[in-house]
């Protein structure tokens, strides 16, 4: 029987030790998330990477190769040096500051390339001993750029797809990787790569055209000979699960009468905007004295990276500014920014999206977010608004959001005085179309769009480029 070969950095469930346990909990971040459901729905299996084994005793280790076993996931095992030069080093200190426009993040002795192409070949390894014809491998994200060339070399007739959950930058910024057009190649190892938007698809072509002069035909390459598909397809979400009713967890969040709750939730990550967004705050508290007392930041950060220095960096700066702004703008009763570091149940997040009166999500860069989709999906009240940054992906498919610019920290401490200040009837009319749309093009639209276009592929046979 043929199978879906689904292969991420991270498995969609991260083992950890706890007093010589082996405890397995699930991954946080968009594409564990959001893939998790169709790939249940899949007679799937999972390749990647389980966290770090190494502290397990060999009981603890058996009991969590048995429950990943059950869960249909392959680990693929990478040592701290492994982890420290490919996923540390270059993976989030090189590819994704570029593409997301972080160029002042780029360290000047980039390492980790070489490590960064072993770790894929160490996953090729890993996807080429599972694989039996007939299998469809489906890659996932900018960790495994490599991959879909390196299973194309050892499975030349292997149906291979390839989705990037980041933004793929305009050509401009991407030829500053001096490994651009190995990066290329090896992405076009796919039959099919899919994008979150027409833009990032056609930053993608552009590179392509200048950097290795293929020249397309519509969204179809011809490569040595071979068809190589590019699109978009815009991400979604579970609405089942967002949509459903939840028992109330012990710990539940009740605003006060009269309080606007601002809501944001991230992993705790540079390109997520959360400074500017308090600093954004901070000008709506100073400007609207009768708000005080009355608006409440609740600021939800997961923990994300944090053996990266930049990382470290960034989340000292977002509580040196928690304190700053509470230290300027609280009263003996009460404290306008609540910041808490970690990780919540998905029953708990779908609470807070129903209590939350405005929600910011306002990344500078930002390939799709999916909490942008989850609030709106949760709010089956049809009330709240969605304060949404036009550079995150999500803002081609939410034209109803209040979008803003979060550089212009002004304009989005504006945005919030309208969310806060907005009637009812707009409140309600602005939801109804957000959630029309998150509703309609859930997760498992967006895996069966994918899978089924990549099951058209016509293995091998390019169209004639037009005249
Ligand atoms: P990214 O892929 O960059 O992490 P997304 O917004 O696309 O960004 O996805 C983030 C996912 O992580 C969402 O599914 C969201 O519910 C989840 N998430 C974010 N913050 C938390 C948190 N503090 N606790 C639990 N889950 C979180
Ligand atoms: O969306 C980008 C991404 O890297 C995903 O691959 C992942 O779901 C998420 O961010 C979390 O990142 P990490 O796996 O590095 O914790």
């Amino acid at each position: 029987m043929s199978r879906l070969l689904v292969v991420s950095n991270r498995l969609p469930v991260t083992v950890s030790a706890a007093q010589g346990d082996a405890i397995v909990t699930p991954s946080m971040g968009g594409l564990s998330t959001g893939l998790r459901g169709p790939f249940e729905r899949s007679q799937g299996l999972w390749i990647g990477w389980p966290g770090d084994l190494s502290k397990l005793d060999d009981a603890a280790r058996a009991s969590a190769m048995k429950e990943l076993q059950a869960l249909r996931t392959l680990p693929v095992e990478l040592t701290a040096d492994e982890l420290r030069q490919y996923y540390e080093e270059f993976a989030n200190g090189v590819l994704w500051p570029v593409f997301h426009y972080l160029l002042d993040r780029i360290p000047v002795h980039s390492g980790g390339w070489e490590m960064y192409r072993r770790v894929n070949a160490k996953f090729a390894a890993a996807v080429a001993a599972q694989y039996r014809p007939g299998d469809t491998i489906w890659v996932h994200d900018y960790q495994l750029l490599l991959l879909p060339g390196m299973l194309r070399e050892q499975l030349p007739d292997a149906r291979i797809g390839f989705f990037l959950h980041i933004p793929f930058p305009a050509s401009e910024v991407f030829r500053m990787l001096p490994w651009r057009e190995d990066v290329l190649r090896g992405l076009l190892g796919a039959d099919l790569i899919g994008f979150h938007t027409p833009s990032y698809a056609r930053n993608f072509a552009s590179a392509v055209v200048r950097l290795l002069g293929h020249e397309p035909v519509v969204d179809e390459l011809n490569v040595a000979g071979r068809k190589v598909r590019f699109r978009a397809f815009p991400m979604g979400i579970d609405t089942e699960t967002f949509t459903a009713k939840v028992q109330p967890s012990d710990e539940v969040y009740r605003p006060r009468p009269g309080e606007h709750l601002l809501l944001g939730v991230d992993r705790l990550d540079y390109t997520k905007g959360i400074r500017r967004r308090l600093s954004a705050v901070e000008r709506v508290l100073l400007r609207r004295p009768d708000l005080r007392g009355k608006l409440r930041m609740l600021q939800i950060a997961v923990p994300s990276r944090e053996k990266v220095v930049a990382y470290q960096d960034y989340r000292r700066r977002v509580e040196e500014m928690v304190g700053a702004i509470n230290g300027r703008c609280s009263s003996l009763i009460d404290a306008p920014i609540h910041y808490m570091y970690r990780g919540f149940p998905q029953e708990q997040l779908i609470e807070l999206y129903r209590a939350a009166s405005v929600m910011l999500v306002t990344p500078t860069r930002d390939g799709m977010n999916l909490v942008a989709k989850e609030f709106a999906a949760a709010r089956t009240d049809g009330d709240g608004v969605l304060v949404l940054s036009e550079f995150a992906g999500a803002a081609e498919e939410m034209p109803e959001a209040l979008q803003v610019n979060p550089f212009d920290v002004d304009g989005m401490a504006q945005a919030i005085e309208q969310a806060i200040d907005m009637s009812e009837g707009e409140r309600r009319n602005r939801m109804a179309g957000l959630r029309a749309r998150v509703l309609r093009f859930d997760v498992h639209r967006w895996a069966e769009d994918f899978l089924a276009a990549l099951d058209d592929a016509e293995l091998g046979t390019p169209s004639e480029p037009t005249p």
